[in-house]
């Protein structure tokens, strides 16, 4: 028998588990655990059938290759096994794999390997027959897998029929159907907004999409194809698998635009070193490299394992997903006052950073995901994006856990906390004097697109808050030497150079200060485009509701059809000063909703009036607004700031400080400084690719996700990818970094 803690009892209880969580993958296409949990455990079975052999089952999840195919789907043979492939962790991993290589085909120099990308998404096998595709299947257990034929037919960049001349009778491909990033987050987003639940990851997202037994459903799916390798027929179209590849895509399959051919160990290490770069500015989540002999003949002789090929393997990336405990939820106060709960995490290392915390978002958000504390959950950091908690395992939720109850004070000052109707954010109530709310709003003051005054950081704020000496920004400016110099940590020169820092700051333009308000909903493009609309502070403030507003005729909510029906119910009325409310009360309108009737009396008080005005003038005609982007939310979140007295104060003491500014030029095209001009972006910028991407679109600018012959200008931040090779072949303008700051004032290079 056994001891309890003996290698046969572990193998046993890792099969159990690997195959519980190859079901839930392969099967459910719901995971509980990240994949590179699931990886360990395959990793630790590995290694002890590997000290053990004579442990080794048939049936071991080491020995095949995942999920039984699920039985909605008709069950496909593959003629030529899918297999999967093994990984590499580390460097040590991959150079092991090169010598065993190099050891099998008794070959000393550096040998030829394909390199790829390794695209995180789920394999399929695809059959044409005379160049027509005639079958798609999945993976399944690597033997036989579901027929999706119906639904690979969807995939908008998958040929149906083979171009040009020359393919096999009967060709196989297998490749990687995926789920572009911006259809994920899409596609998540319809998820929270209808109160569904999202989805993990882009690789479930793709196969929860294809192994739709509906394929009306997976056509509304954005899904991607690239082949990667070959199948029954498909070995014989050239020697070299680049060669095959490069042949398929003159047939019209699509291949990766990375492949690359490298040399031996130290062209594998420079290979995924590029790509672990590049790996942010993809459109598409990879989740490693993959490595392939070239040689068609050497992949024969290296031949393959019952699980995967001996002349393959896959090196992962650092994982950006994985599980882990919620410590406690604990909720963060903004400068407006919003409330963003936080989870606190058992801290975890993502994408090589250790995490322990990650945003939950809004309120709303926390209670669809339904986290509590003690849950474990999903989180995810992919590229530089703050990291989040996913979703929540249930099966794992403590029997004790209760749900976050709404705070009803808040966490900084203890003032009431409010929860808006139809919004799905809490706010403390507390507003200037709350010590947390003061904070942000100093933070955002000094900060770099605002008042940009060096050597004020977090904690310099922090402590001046806490002092008491700052209450709002213009007690920023009273501060003197001797002060400065009683805060913890503060030595003279900092002392001066902090000083030096707010003096110069005094000095700036209409747009930073305007921005540097912190006006609620008005970011640094809403304030540009204010700034150059009004020219100056004194007209802003002057600025009624429908300075705001586009100019409008007729009657909001009444088109041609309905000011047809009104105008008809008008000419059968009684003449004189009877009000359309009080008519309406006597005798409908046919087809006419009650809900217009307040508009239409606000603008026609009588019918006689309305008699006298003609049908036209009823109906609805908007004209162009003042700022575009300033709808009536913004608007009046404008108004009610500065008709604050306290705001109004403020302004009135940072102008006696010596604060002022250049005014605005205000120019007739100034809000769309950036139309009709295609942009791509590539690389790293230090705020977000989503910000900057928004930022070029307020401007009026296109951002496009690849570079062609309509794209005008390429962006170019840190670590570029591909897109700078590529545009630089077309001849493209490139800009830096540098050129950013003008570019968002809306100023283009000459
Ligand atoms: S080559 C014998 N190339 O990764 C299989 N596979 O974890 C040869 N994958 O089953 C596969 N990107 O579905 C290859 N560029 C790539 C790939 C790739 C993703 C998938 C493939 C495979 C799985 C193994």
């Amino acid at each position: 028998m056994a001891s309890p803690s003996s290698p046969a009892d572990r193998i046993a209880a890792l099969r159990r588990q690997i195959q519980y969580h190859s079901y839930r993958y392969y099967v459910l296409d719901d995971p509980e655990i990240p994949d590179a949990e699931f990886d360990r455990l395959m990793a630790e079975l590995r290694d002890l059938e590997a000290r053990y052999p004579a442990l080794i089952t048939e049936d071991s999840p080491t020995q095949k290759v995942g999920g039984a195919p699920l039985d909605r789907f008709p069950t496909v043979v593959h003629r030529l096994p899918m297999l999967s492939l093994e990984n590499a962790f580390t460097e040590a991993d991959l150079r092991a794999f090169d010598t065993r290589v190099r050891k099998q085909l008794d070959r000393e120099p550096p040998i030829d390997y394909l390199a790829e990308p390794k695209l995180d998404g789920l394999a399929v096998s695809l059959r044409y027959e005379q160049g027509r595709l005639v079958q798609g299947a999945t993976r399944g257990d690597g033997e036989r897998g579901e027929e999706v034929t119906e639904q690979v037919r969807t995939i908008r960049n998958l040929p149906k029929q083979l171009q040009g001349t020359g393919w096999p009778q009967v060709l196989e491909v297998r490749g990687e159907v995926f789920l572009p990033l911006a259809a994920f987050n899409t596609l998540n987003a319809q998820a929270r907004r209808s109160g569904g639940q999202p989805f993990a990851n882009p690789r479930n997202a793709a196969a929860g999409s294809l192994r739709q037994l509906d394929p009306r459903i997976t056509a509304q799916r954005p899904l991607a194809f690239r082949c990667h390798s070959l199948g029954a027929g498909a070995e014989s179209i050239a020697s070299t698998l680049r060669d095959a590849l490069i042949q398929l895509q003159s047939w019209g399959l699509p291949i990766s635009s990375e492949m690359q051919l490298v040399q031996g160990l130290a062209g594998c290490l420079a290979y995924y070193q590029r790509m672990a770069q590049l790996r942010d500015a993809l459109p598409y989540e990879i989740d490693g490299v993959v490595f392939k002999v070239n040689e068609l003949a050497d992949q024969a002789r290296l031949g393959a394992s019952s699980h995967a090929p001996h002349w393959a393997i896959a090196y992962k990336f650092p994982p950006q997903e994985g599980i882990t405990r919620v410590e406690r939820i604990l909720f963060q106060v903004g400068r407006t006052g919003a409330l963003t709960p936080v989870a606190q995490l058992e801290p975890i290392v993502l994408n090589g950073a250790r995490v322990s915390r990650a945003t939950l978002h809004n309120w709303d958000e926390l209670r669809r995901k339904d986290i509590r504390s003690g849950d474990r959950v999903y989180v995810r950091r992919a590229g530089d994006v703050i990291p989040e908690v996913v979703r929540v395992i249930p099966e794992k939720r403590p029997a004790d856990a209760k749900p976050v109850p709404l705070p009803d004070r808040c966490p900084a000052c203890g003032a009431q906390v409010l929860k808006l109707q139809g919004e799905a954010i809490l706010r403390c109530s507390g507003g200037l004097y709350c010590p947390a709310q003061r904070k942000r709003t100093l933070e955002h003051f000094a900060s770099r697109r605002a008042m940009d005054i060096q050597g004020l950081g977090k904690q310099r704020i922090a402590q001046l808050v806490e002092t008491g000496w700052v209450q709002d920004p213009a007690d920023l400016y009273q501060l003197d030497q001797a002060q400065l110099l009683g805060l913890e940590g503060m030595g003279e020169r900092s002392a001066r150079n902090l000083l030096a820092a707010l003096e110069r700051s005094k000095s700036t333009t209409f747009a930073r200060f305007l921005y540097a308000l912190g006006i609620p909903e008005v970011g640094w493009v809403t304030a540009r485009k204010l700034a150059a609309a009004f020219g100056d502070l004194d007209a802003l403030m002057q600025a009624t509701k429908a300075d705001f507003l586009p100019p409008h005729q007729g009657v909001r909510g009444i088109g041609p059809k309905y000011a047809q029906a009104v105008w008809e119910w008008v000419q059968g009325s009684p003449e004189g000063a009877i009000s359309p409310s009080d008519w309406w009360k006597k005798q409908r309108i046919p087809r006419f909703s009650a809900k217009l009737i307040p508009a239409l009396e606000a603008r026609f008080p009588t019918l006689a009036a309305l008699r006298e005005a003609g049908p036209a003038a009823l109906i609805h005609r908007q004209g162009k607004p003042r700022v575009v982007g300033v709808g009536e939310r913004v608007a009046e979140a404008i108004l009610g700031f500065f008709a604050s007295d306290h705001n109004r104060s403020v302004i009135q003491k940072l102008r006696a400080a010596g604060v002022h500014w250049q005014p605005a030029l205000p120019e007739a095209s100034s809000a769309q400084p950036l139309a009709g001009k295609t942009f791509v972006i590539t690389g790293t910028f230090p705020e977000p690719r989503e910000t900057l991407k928004q930022q070029l679109l307020n401007l009026g600018a296109k951002v496009r996700g690849s570079v062609s012959k309509r794209t005008d200008y390429l962006l170019v931040g840190e670590k570029p990818g591909s897109k700078l090779q590529k545009a630089r072949a077309l001849g493209i303008r490139i800009l830096g970094a540098e050129a950013l700051e003008r570019l968002l004032q809306g100023k283009l290079p000459d």
